[in-house]
């Protein structure tokens, strides 16, 4: 490395949505439909609706209908818009939790890592509790025990709060593509989680945004296969529907990684009590919906089927030709050195969002690797500590040797490339460990 000119720096670590993805032409030609629009531009424009831009709403639950292929089809009444699924979540928990009656936020571990500090500002400080991952998601009998475990609660529901609903706990999971490990929870797991949420007077906050970056070939927008059902499609039909007027789910939708993060656009959805509850927290209350601009651009893509468009012929052939390098690269590079993929005993091949996660050899510490990495290689990987709860992390999780790659923000070229630098730095510390 010493008289080499730097290497270009590479990111393997940012979980971010390609910029040169974004759909910049479809965003001018409905940004110019609406601001010439009187009409629509004055809606846009105003202060709007508390619980969002109407005909967002109700497309929105058109075209979830339409690729979920629900039999009952999602009216606006559903669907409460918001600036984006992290503060949504933040939303979620001013609402329907309070830090005494709401006993613990239960988060599937490893699991994204920027949501810690939204619960803790909802004040569930010291109160977030790891449920161990296995290859098909959250582990519902380490829940169940969990939550049997706990004393009984003695404080009563706190009635003077104006939303009608507070919740017992919180559990959070990502049940498409997980943040980060990647994994999918089948219906089976999805069923149990909604009965055992309905048993405990809990919450499910499903982060619903990689669902649409599905390339199994039957999932794409518009063809006749459909992805999995999402919680809250469960929650509305399983056992005759939900428990209580308020349900135990919320889909937490966004259109950052499907349109671009700077919209800061996206959609809960959970019953009509429970999205007009939602739409009542005072920061929206205090002027309408987030984004209400940008929730009508939105709105026209989606009305003119450019978004279904662009996911089908720009998001999903790149990405999933992305992930198809970096499992190429990983085959070639790192299962010779004893890397493993995934969390089961056989690699599942990549299916859609952003990322994949690696398990190192030897019980190498993945923080040491990805030091390394970037110092001497200029490569940025994230190690999994990151994802590990805070204050309430499962002692038996493997996270310190762990790596998550993401290949959605890097080209192809670039990928393999990260990957043989990636290579190169296990190669030299499996070295050190023979001296
Ligand atoms: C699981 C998960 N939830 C939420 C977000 C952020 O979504 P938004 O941009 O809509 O706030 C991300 C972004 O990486 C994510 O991976």
């Amino acid at each position: 490395m010493s008289d080499t000119l730097p290497q270009p720096p590479l990111n393997l670590a940012r979980g971010w949505p390609a910029n040169n993805l974004f759909p910049r032409q479809n965003l001018q030609d409905s940004a110019v439909a609406v601001i010439s629009n009187p009409i629509v531009s004055a809606q846009g424009l105003g202060y709007g609706p508390d619980e969002g831009h109407f005909e967002l709403r109700k497309n929105i639950g058109t075209w979830l209908s339409r690729n979920y292929g629900l039999s009952k089809s999602i009216e606006a009444e559903r669907i409460c818009i918001s600036g984006g699924a992290s503060q949504n979540l933040a939303c979620v928990l001013q609402v329907f939790t309070d830090h005494i009656h709401t006993r613990y936020v239960w988060l599937v571990e490893p699991i994204y890592h920027l949501a810690f500090r939204i619960f803790e500002d909802a004040g569930f400080y010291g109160r977030l509790r790891a449920v161990p991952e296995d290859e098909n998601g959250i582990n519902i009998d380490f829940l169940e025990r969990a939550i049997q475990s706990l004393t009984p609660d003695s404080v009563s529901s706190t009635s003077e709060r104006p939303y009608g609903k507070t919740y017992s706990h919180v559990i959070y999971c990502v049940p498409t593509f997980s943040n980060p490990s990647g994994t999918t929870m089948p219906v089976s797991r999805r069923e149990a989680l909604v009965r055992l949420a309905r048993k405990h007077d809990a919450l499910i906050i499903a982060d619903d945004v990689y669902d649409f970056l599905d390339w199994t070939p039957s999932a794409a927008p518009g063809s006749t296969r459909h992805p999995l059902p999402r919680i809250v499609d469960i929650d509305r039909t399983l056992d005759g529907g939900p428990a209580t007027p308020f349900g135990n789910s919320t889909s937490n939708g966004s259109f950052s990684k499907i349109v671009a993060p700077g919209c800061r656009v996206g959609w809960a959805e959970g019953t009509p009590e429970f999205a007009y509850a939602l739409s009542q927290a005072g920061s929206t209350r205090s002027g309408g919906a987030a984004s209400q601009l940008m929730s009508t651009f939105i709105n026209d893509m989606l009305e003119n089927g450019s978004l279904d468009k662009h996911i089908r012929d720009a998001l999903l052939p790149t990405y999933s030709r992305r992930a198809l390098t970096l499992e190429k690269a990983i085959k070639e590079h790192l299962l010779p050195l004893g890397v493993t993929c995934g969390l089961g005993p056989e690699p599942r091949s990549i299916q859609g969002g952003f990322f994949t996660w690696i398990k190192l050899p030897h019980s190498l510490d993945a923080r040491d690797i990805a030091d390394r990495a970037a110092q001497e290689q200029n490569l940025s990987v994230a190690h999994g500590n990151i994802f590990s709860v805070p204050r309430g992390s499962h002692p038996g999780n493997d996270l310190r040797c762990r790596i998550r790659l993401c290949f959605a923000w890097e080209s192809e070229e670039l990928i393999s490339e990260g990957v043989e630098r990636l290579a190169l730095v296990l190669r030299d510390a499996l070295a050190g460990l023979c001296l």
